[in-house]
């Protein structure tokens, strides 16, 4: 997705904004678009970013994998990352020779911040022998010291390639836990979580679906087992867009960040969004006001120490590697 002219957003832009609203907003667009050009930049906005952002000024919309695997493929000099803090230091650790933005340094995640290289150290000598398969959603640091990563859509495949019986799995418990449903392997967990899907219950998806019977209820795999057990499907944010548009149920229930949910009811009017949603404090953080100060100001620029970065690129890579679809 690339938006072209002022006009081209504009006309997109006003089937979720009234006019008022895309008058206070064009200036700063206008200022951004000519910024990028300036720039040489890119910017990759995750699933969660306001509706504002990803409609408008966003030259690459997706999840975790996706705008990983774009961060390999652009030629931008710039990459604004508009996400939270672990995806702006993927970008830079596929990028080091690049400019890697990130618009404010409040964008963190409870489950990066709940481990560490040192943790990581630990819990690999009491399981020797078993591979460290780590999500995304960690610091550069841990990728370093981890074998492989994995985002929410390719963790299974990626536990199932490994080549030990035990896989630790870390950080996130309720992601673990549900790939643990699905393999064979022994699942070693860490007690990781994120704040927002931790907070939905199986008896939230049960009440969802008797006030609204028929309704579709897709989950993110970050949510504990008993909310995955009510779901209809569980998926990565980009799975549970891809549902969304090729099923057109008439009613949906997303179980995840709020900004989904309004992202895909600008282009399927057609379908009622049901609550419940939870907002991500951290994805919240980034506006439009702060994507054009971070291209107008250079801020804040994300650094990666050389050795680390190194190191956690070949889990990266080695994710990236294994995600591709085999050749027949
Ligand atoms: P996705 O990889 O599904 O986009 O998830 C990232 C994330 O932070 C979900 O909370
Ligand atoms: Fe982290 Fe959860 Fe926010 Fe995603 S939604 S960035 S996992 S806190």
């Amino acid at each position: 997705m690339t938006p072209n002219s002022l006009q081209d957003i504009k006309d997109r832009a006003l089937g979720f904004m009234v006019e008022a609203e895309w008058e206070a907003a064009a200036p700063l667009i206008e200022e951004i678009l000519a910024l990028k050009k300036q720039r040489n930049a890119v910017i990759l906005a995750h699933n969660y970013m306001t509706r504002d952002i990803f409609h408008t000024v966003a030259d690459v919309v997706g999840d975790s994998l996706q705008l990983a695997i774009e961060a390999t493929k652009t030629k931008a000099d710039v990459i604004v990352q508009c996400g939270v803090h672990f995806m702006a230091e993927t970008s830079k650790i596929l990028n080091p020779g690049k400019v890697v933005l990130l618009p404010s340094l409040e964008a963190g995640c409870s489950l990066a911040s709940s481990i560490t290289a040192d943790q990581v150290r630990a819990i690999r000598k009491k399981h020797p022998g078993s591979r460290v398969v780590t999500y995304v959603n960690t610091s550069a640091d841990v990728k370093a010291v981890s074998d492989v990563c994995c985002t929410s859509s390719n963790a299974l495949a990626i536990v199932e390639a490994m080549d030990s019986q035990k896989v630790i799995f870390l950080p996130d418990q309720y992601l673990a836990k549900n790939i643990a449903a699905k393999t064979r392997k022994t699942i070693v967990t860490w007690a990781g979580s994120c704040e927002v899907h931790e907070r939905f219950t199986g008896e939230d998806i049960k009440t969802v679906k008797q006030a609204n019977p028929g309704i579709k209820v897709l989950v993110h795999p970050e949510c504990p087992p008993e909310v995955i057990a009510e779901a209809d499907f569980a998926g990565s944010t980009a799975k549970l867009i891809d549902f969304v548009k090729e099923h057109r149920p008439e009613q949906v229930a997303l179980i995840t960040e709020c900004s989904m949910a309004s992202n895909i009811a600008a282009e399927t009017p057609d379908i009622a969004f049901v609550q419940p949603c939870h907002l991500c404090p951290h994805m919240q953080e980034i506006t439009l006001t702060n994507i054009r100060d971070a291209l107008r100001d250079n801020k804040h620029v994300v650094e990666v120490d050389e050795q680390i970065a190194a190191d956690a690129r070949k889990a990266v890579e080695r994710m990236i590697e294994l995600s591709q679809p085999k050749a027949s």
